[in-house]
């Protein structure tokens, strides 16, 4: 795959949803010229919310973060773009709201380890494992089809585009 095509996978949990900001953090991704593939608001089932979060089953806030995630309907991405699953997770910011620096999102917006407005994939398999997990193929479009593509020659220099 064209590393200009790496995608990731994104969830307004349900405080960024209920608080109205899916809008803005929607916003923050688009302006950074990544694009959008994939986007839906959805009720995310128990046995959905187990799988996401089943590397952290043994945890003790496992419980507590499968009822916050099902509690309330999430935005779900699929962002496409060069670098974009680090690119994201710096822009989103570290796990705790109240350790998260200004202009991250946390930092921006949020308070709590828990209530951290946004789940972004860390790796290129959990990437590939998530976006398969929340999102059924002909939900995404083609590479190179998403949001943004007339701005994509600005965003991406002519030595990009040959990745
Ligand atoms: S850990 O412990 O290092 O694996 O945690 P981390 O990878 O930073 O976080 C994984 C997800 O668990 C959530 N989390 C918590 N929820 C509730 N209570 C506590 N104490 C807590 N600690 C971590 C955290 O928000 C992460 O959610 P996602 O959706 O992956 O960002």
């Amino acid at each position: 795959m064209s590393k200009l095509h790496e995608r990731t996978l994104v969830i307004v949990k349900p405080d960024g949803v209920a608080r109205g900001l899916a809008g803005e953090i929607l916003a923050r991704f688009e302006r950074k010229g990544m694009s959008v593939v994939g986007l839906k608001l959805m009720r995310v089932n128990e046995a959905t919310a187990k799988q996401h979060y089943a590397e952290h089953k043994e945890k003790p806030f496992f419980g507590s973060l499968v009822s916050f995630i099902t509690g309330g309907p999430v935005v779900v991405l699929a962002l496409e773009g060069q670098g974009v699953i680090e690119v994201v997770r710096g822009l989103v910011g570290p796990t705790s709201g109240l350790k998260a620096p200004g202009g991250t999102i946390r930092g921006d917006y949020a308070l709590s380890m828990q209530n951290n407005l946004i789940h972004a994939s860390d790796s290129l398999e959990s990437a590939a494992r998530e976006l398969e997990l929340w999102f059924k193929s002909e939900e995404l479009v083609s590479p190179g089809q998403g949001s943004g593509s007339a701005i994509r020659p600005w965003v991406y220099s002519a030595e990009d585009q040959k990745k």
